[in-house]
């Protein structure tokens, strides 16, 4: 794109703001804010709900669970239904460690955090750990996909090949980068991170499937043969990574997807909650939740809504493929976003923006049925989410502590 059609295209847009510094740059500079340009996606900006108001949740009804006891009792034939598709090689992992941890306040990506207290111990050294205990146990080495942002991409392949991939063989290893939406003003106006780029986010963890296939990855999933991904963040580090038993109940219930769930401590834990949504089963954000639905109770005093997901799913990848034609809804969050204002850097500390989303839990929905799989929180949920209090890097390593790890 030359610079007199990018004039016409974004004024048309009403983006002009985007070229305020072009005459200011060298070429070299303007030839990459042309191509940011050309590349951009403005239905995200021009769709923003400047209310905020919150969607419509439908109908809701409570899910049916596969529960700890019926998992135990059936663990043995899940366990080689899920062992012979890893010795398959029909099944990959994919470790989403493409956000920001804000929360966290921790500036280099979150898996290279350090949650030892004797020794060194670092997030994607628990991880890979767990990956090879399964992989002792099959006998075969799966493809690990690792998303990072387009930040964090560098520092983070470094951190693996610095150690030497925790063991793991590095072949077996692939890193990509998470898409990008543009982040833009209250009114929709896209913001300029510096005078010739224009600021860009992470499209949130629904973007990873998109993105693996948009970086040419889908070329190893074709290769090897993949039909199941199971898909986990980072920052859980009693995570089970390609749980046999898992994948084998998954497989043998004949859905499409199957996601690890574990009972809420109380109705206002923030975990999304995996429930059937107008007749299909979907994840409702723990903020979107109505309250008397959310406080409900059994006879029992069991929580009606009780299911929590904790962000690990297994997706079947052919589903996924047909799933690609459809576009995910955006989430608009509000963020204090650093950006160029009369020729200097804003760095705001309130929120002046938003940024654009599209969540993993919405992919439960779109694949049409989904396996609720109960696990032991104390066992595979311990989120390194806050510095302090909830879900923080203490009570992690209190959680691992009693998990027989030795920090
Ligand atoms: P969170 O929702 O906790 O977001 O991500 P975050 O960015 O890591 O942390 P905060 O909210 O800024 O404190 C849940 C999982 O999804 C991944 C994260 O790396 C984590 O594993 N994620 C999140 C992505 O891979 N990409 C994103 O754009 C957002």
């Amino acid at each position: 794109m030359d610079y007199e059609r990018a004039k016409l295209f974004l004024s048309q847009r009403n983006q002009i703001q985007l070229l305020d510094y072009y005459d200011q740059l060298d070429e070299e500079k303007r030839r990459i804010l042309l191509d940011e340009i050309e590349k951009l996606n403005f239905t995200v900006v021009k769709n923003i709900n400047k209310s905020n108001d919150k969607k419509k949740v439908g109908k809701l009804k409570p899910i049916q669970a596969k529960s700890i006891e019926d998992i135990d009792k059936n663990r043995e034939k899940y366990e080689e239904e899920g062992l012979k598709l890893l010795r398959e090689n029909k099944v990959g992992a994919v470790l989403l460690a493409g956000g920001q941890g804000s929360r966290l306040g921790f500036s280099k990506p979150k898996g290279m955090f350090d949650i030892g207290e004797t020794r060194p111990l670092f997030i994607f050294e628990i991880l890979m750990n767990n990956i090879k205990e399964v992989t002792a146990a099959s006998g075969r080495n799966f493809p690990v996909f690792i998303m990072t942002s387009v930040d964090n991409y560098d520092e983070t392949a470094e951190f693996f090949n610095s150690h030497d991939f925790f063991g793991y063989p590095k072949d077996k290893v692939h890193f990509y980068k998470q898409d990008t939406e543009p982040a833009c003003d209250f009114d929709g106006k896209i913001f300029l991170s510096e005078k010739h780029r224009v600021s860009q986010s992470p499209n949130g963890n629904g973007g990873w499937y998109s993105s693996l296939i948009n970086s040419g990855l889908n070329r190893v999933l074709e290769r090897e043969g993949i039909e199941w991904l199971n898909v986990f963040g980072v920052d859980n580090v009693l995570q089970k990574i390609c749980d046999p038993a898992f994948i084998g109940a998954t497989s043998l219930s004949r859905t499409f997807c199957g996601a690890k769930v574990v009972k809420k401590t109380c109705p206002k834990e923030k975990v999304g909650i995996l429930c059937e949504q107008d007749g299909k089963p979907s994840i409702v954000e723990y903020y979107e939740m109505p309250q008397e639905l959310a406080q409900k109770r059994t006879r029992k005093g069991e929580l009606v809504y009780r299911y929590g997901v904790i962000l690990n799913y297994l997706f079947n990848v052919h589903v996924l493929n047909a799933t690609l034609s459809w576009k995910l809804p955006y989430h608009q969050a509000v963020k204090a976003i650093t950006h160029i204002e009369n020729g200097e850097t804003v760095v705001p500390k309130a929120p002046n923006g938003y940024k654009f989303e599209t969540l993993v839990v919405d992919m439960v929905k779109y694949m049409g049925n989904c396996l609720a799989y109960e696990v032991d929180r104390n066992k595979e949920f311990a989120p390194v989410k806050n510095k302090e209090g909830v879900d923080s890097v203490n009570s992690a390593r209190e959680l691992l502590k009693a998990n027989g790890y030795e920090l």
